[in-house]
């Protein structure tokens, strides 16, 4: 009989080997839909574009936005007041909630022609700074977010609206935290319900894909925000040593 049973059960296993994926696959997963699966992988999270030939390339595409001299006369004109007063509103209300001070040492990253600068100083932040690949003097100077030109633990208050157009958002963040003193705090607005356009460089579908990103830091509050096609604002503080 035993000899009869172990070809008996070397020809039942090679008959499953074909199922053998399936079977491990449910076994590692028991009682998760494969929805799910998907989306608690945490690079689900948050998708880097692909297409990006060389650094190069990625720059130009980002300058090319920047530079755009329609864009770059709309921003300085019929945009500019109606940015910097939505703006003072939301920084307004991050002082008012402990987020942010009159004294504090604020960077914008990513501020373009400098609206969110000119709102800080109009509520009394005087300390505070732009950064884009262009510079806007006085407002905004020189720098790639991927590699701020700041010294570690720099300021106690970065806002960026800019996180979509990160080709590497693990360093967008990492530099956010160098440059920031502990305690200090990081407000981005992102956007959830949209896609970004053709600059954007990142697709995020939940607020996981941002906040896994920061080591160094808390999320402090999450809400709904309408901020000129984000909709969602982060606010993280990062721990103190
Ligand atoms: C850059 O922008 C200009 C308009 O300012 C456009 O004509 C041109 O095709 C763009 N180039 C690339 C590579 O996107
Ligand atoms: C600002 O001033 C307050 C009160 O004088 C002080 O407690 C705080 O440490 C200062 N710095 C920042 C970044 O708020
Ligand atoms: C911060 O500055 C604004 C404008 O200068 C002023 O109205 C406000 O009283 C200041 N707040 C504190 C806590 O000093």
């Amino acid at each position: 009989m035993k000899q009869l049973l172990k070809p008996f059960f070397f020809l039942l296993s090679l008959s499953l080997l074909p199922l053998l994926p399936f079977l491990l696959r449910s076994r590692s997963y028991p009682g998760v839909s494969l929805a799910n699966q998907i989306s608690t992988s945490p690079s689900a999270f948050l998708q880097v574009r692909p297409g990006f030939r060389s650094y190069d390339d990625y720059l130009k595409l980002q300058l090319n936005k920047t530079l755009n001299p329609r864009l770059r006369r709309i921003w300085s004109t019929r945009d500019w007041a109606r940015k910097v007063s939505v703006f003072s509103r939301f920084f307004a209300d991050l002082r008012d909630a402990g987020f942010l001070s009159n004294n504090s040492s604020a960077l914008c990253v990513g501020a373009r022609m400098g609206q969110e600068v000119a709102a800080l100083r109009a509520l009394g932040i005087s300390d505070s700074i732009g950064m884009d690949l262009v510079p806007a003097s006085p407002l905004v100077v020189r720098g790639d977010f991927h590699s701020q030109p700041f010294a570690d633990a720099s300021f106690d208050f970065e806002f960026s609206n800019v996180f979509d157009h990160a080709l590497y958002p693990d360093r967008f963040v990492k530099e956010i935290e160098r440059t920031l003193r502990p305690g200090g705090v990081c407000v981005l607005h992102v956007t959830l319900s949209r896609r970004g356009d053709r600059y954007s460089a990142n697709d995020l579908f939940a607020v996981e894909g941002v906040t896994a990103l920061f080591r160094e830091s808390d999320l402090a509050r999450v809400r709904k925000v309408d901020g000129f096609g984000l909709d969602t604002e982060l606010v993280l503080r990062r721990r103190s040593a």
